[in-house]
């Protein structure tokens, strides 16, 4: 059995990372997605609202979701995957990614290698961070999201912000200064 870890915040996971775990399915026996927990950040969705998601988007018998904190390498060990899968949107990520590459490859003794997967170009563009600020901004975030998630990226950035998806002020909008 072949298995590499896809790991990532996945907030909320995108077509691009869909695409992503999709294709690493097709090169390994298992593909693990694994979401890292950061304590001290809140994201927009918690850690398993997160991992549902990629459920939905990404079902199938090769796929499976896990949360981690921690090192990477102690994650792609007590998994025994042999691979760390990224994909790579252009330079930015490349000049990112290389020296975490490198220092996987040197903590696990080159137990654990890094396979990066050129994003697909219809996704080259998008990334979570993005999606999340347009969501906030109420632009239409249905092209880059899986259909159920861009659904509850839009309910939950309207919980945030006090109003409803359909632009309808929320009850927290009125009276308080
Ligand atoms: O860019 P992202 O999606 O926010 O990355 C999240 C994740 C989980 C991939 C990243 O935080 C990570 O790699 N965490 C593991 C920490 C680690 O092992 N660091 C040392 C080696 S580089």
């Amino acid at each position: 059995m072949r298995r590499a870890v896809c790991p990532g915040s996945f907030d909320p996971v995108t077509n691009g990372h869909v695409d992503i775990v999709t294709r690493a399915a097709r090169l390994f026996d298992e593909v693990v997605v694994a979401i890292g927990i950061n304590p001290a950040k809140q994201g927009l969705f918690t850690p398993d609202e997160r991992a549902e998601l990629i459920r939905l988007a990404c079902p199938g018998p090769s796929v499976r979701v896990v949360t981690f904190s921690g090192l990477l390498v102690d994650l792609c060990r007590r998994e025994a995957a042999v691979a760390v899968i990224k994909g790579v949107r252009g330079e930015t990520d490349v000049a990112h990614e290389l020296p975490m590459a490198q220092m996987n490859a040197s903590l696990s003794a080159g137990g654990v290698e890094t396979v990066w997967l050129p994003t697909d170009p219809r996704w080259g563009f998008v990334s979570s961070s993005l999606v999340r600020e347009i969501a906030a901004l109420g632009g239409d975030v249905s092209g880059y999201l899986p259909a159920e998630v861009a659904l509850r990226t839009v309910a939950r950035v309207a919980e945030r912000s006090g109003s409803t998806p359909g632009g309808q002020p929320g009850i927290t909008d009125r009276g308080t200064p």
